[in-house]
């Protein structure tokens, strides 16, 4: 079982979507199949009633995203990095012909407000900030709101939100938290196979990406949105995710994956629910790893509802991820320079709470009696 923090487990009955007879793109039934995501979209990015935000699908990975979203902004892009990810989006703003200026945060924290707001006032005007809202690398999430509320005294900048291992995990109020540009794969919370993006942009994102003469093509913001509008994808899309979305989506609305008690609950409710199974399994995460005297990596006011970075003290986290695979349990270790130090469980997606404790059995089987 896929523990990891992404690609997550998916169900089989998601799977199986995955095996439907091919359909043409071009046709009313792939229309009929784009028109199944949108509601429940609109329920992920917690699009406020009457937003005037686009909703969009690309067939590509978040990363393929992550670049799209620069090609819609102007040159000077300030980058906020905590991770690796965020450094990943920090050096595409290099690789997209920008001009890249970063603030470097301390691993294991988010951004401090004072510190963005110096930046952009000593080092500004920026056309864009980049933001990862939940850092898969370090199991760090920043508040998008901590973000949103300096940069309301700096209109002309956009932020770009990097959602991927956060949405479909805990709330995101696209509209009230001034997102211009989010994005995510489907293969994190969302439980769905990889090779799917999801993203929505604001007006004045879409004004700015019109503005720019050079976006590219495959990953044109622009061409995508409009293309998505009028449910004609710019190439042949991935079909079958499509599908496992669909019915994904639909699911999580009509409360079908939540715990037993809680599948009477239906739309946003539907939604809050999964939201706060997320919010339990850190608890329940963290709990554990204090009885082993342990701590979480991030501060404590950054803690990720999705990813748990567990610091590794005296483990051998090789042979313990080991130990736990031939248990059927499959963690990761730590990431890029955590690696030996850290370990990351992924609680998200369709993982129940009894899965949960099943894995929590497994870790102490493996580490035996708390030192
Ligand atoms: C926060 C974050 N951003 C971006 C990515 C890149 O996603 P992909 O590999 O789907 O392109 C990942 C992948 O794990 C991620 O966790």
């Amino acid at each position: 079982m896929l523990w990891i923090p992404g690609p997550t487990e998916v169900r089989p009955e998601i799977l199986a979507e995955c095996a439907r007879p091919a359909i043409g793109h071009r046709s009313a039934a792939m229309t009929q199949l784009i028109e199944r995501l949108d509601p429940h979209l609109a329920y992920a990015f917690g699009l406020a009633e009457g937003s005037s935000a686009s909703l969009g699908v690309h067939s590509c990975s978040a990363s393929g995203m992550m670049e799209a979203s620069l090609r819609g902004v102007g040159k000077r892009v300030l980058s906020i990095v905590n991770g690796a990810f965020s450094k990943r989006f920090a050096q595409m703003v290099e690789a997209v012909g920008s001009e890249s200026t970063t603030i470097d945060v301390t691993w294991g924290a988010g951004v401090d407000p004072a510190l963005l707001r110096k930046v952009l006032e000593e080092q500004g005007p920026f056309d864009a900030v980049t933001l990862v809202s939940n850092e898969t690398s370090t199991g760090v999430r920043t508040p998008i709101d901590s973000v949103s509320e300096v940069l309301k005294d700096f209109p002309n900048t956009l932020l770009l939100v990097d959602l991927v291992s956060y949405i479909a995990g805990a709330p995101v109020d696209f509209d009230a938290n001034g997102i211009d540009f989010g994005f995510a794969g489907i293969q994190k919370a969302f439980a769905c196979p990889p090779g799917l993006a999801v993203f929505c942009a604001s007006e004045r994102y879409m004004a700015s990406a019109r503005e720019q003469k050079q976006r590219g093509w495959y990953l044109d913001p622009v061409l995508l949105i409009e293309g998505h509008k009028a449910r004609k994808t710019p190439a042949t899309p991935t079909t079958p995710l499509y599908y496992a979305l669909a019915q994904q989506l639909e699911d999580i609305t009509a409360g079908v994956t939540l715990p037993e008690a809680e599948q009477h609950l239906r739309g946003k409710e539907a939604w809050q629910a999964r939201f706060d199974k997320h919010t339990r399994m850190l608890e329940r995460t963290d709990a554990w790893a204090k009885s082993r005297g342990l701590e979480l990596y991030p501060d404590a006011q950054f803690t990720s509802p999705t990813v748990s970075c567990i610091a590794a003290g005296s483990i051998d986290v090789a042979e313990f991820c080991a130990g736990l695979k031939e248990r059927g349990f499959e963690i990761s270790n730590g990431y890029g320079d955590l690696k030996g130090k850290t370990f990351r469980i992924g609680h998200m997606g369709d993982h129940t709470e009894e899965g949960l404790e099943s894995l929590i059995h497994a870790m102490d089987e493996v580490l035996g009696a708390p030192l």
